[in-house]
């Protein structure tokens, strides 16, 4: 297993939407190993693949995030099928939006479907907090940052922050 190296804003890739999985191969094996591997370690909640330099539509989550008790899922393909209810999400962060944290509208409710790691298909109902993981790692598949779903101002104040400290680097 290996550590990847997690892509932070503002690079492009993050923006870029994912491509469907076709083949579920050893490599792609790895890869979600890895990912969950680098998950923990970052800590954090959920990883999609292209936070991690890979172009492919997969996350992994576990929102317990307990090193100790490992039980990530992994979703393949991931599509969200229904979403329903309205929750503010606290506090919200991404590992790829470092030093920044905001409160964020999501649903309450979500039904997601796609296909397990072994190629069967699934589908997954979550709520509260698990439902805020998916949407927020299927955004990331769709090229979408939670910073694209916070206020114009909010956002500016970032970016500006962000452009002021790699003058600084
Ligand atoms: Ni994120």
């Amino acid at each position: 297993m290996a550590l990847l190296d997690i892509i932070t804003y503002p690079n492009d890739f993050l923006l870029q939407p994912t491509r469907e999985v076709e083949n579920i191969d050893g490599q792609l094996q790895q890869l979600i190993e890895d990912m969950a591997e680098t998950m923990y370690a970052a800590p954090g909640v959920g990883l999609a693949a292209n936070q991690v330099g890979n172009p492919n539509r997969i996350l992994v989550f576990d929102e317990m995030s307990d090193e100790e008790k490992r039980q990530y899922e992994v979703i393949i393909n991931p599509k969200l099928i229904e979403s329903e209810g309205e929750l503010i999400s606290e506090n919200e962060g991404c590992l790829s939006v470092p030093e920044f944290r905001s409160d964020v509208k999501r649903s309450a409710r979500v039904l997601v479907e796609g296909v397990d790691r072994r190629g069967k298909p699934m589908r997954m109902e979550a709520e509260g907090f698990r439902a805020v993981v998916l949407q927020h790692e299927i955004d990331h598949l769709d090229g979408k940052l939670f910073i694209d779903r916070i206020s114009s101002l909010k956002r500016q104040l970032y970016k500006r922050r962000v452009k002021k400290q790699q003058k600084i680097a």
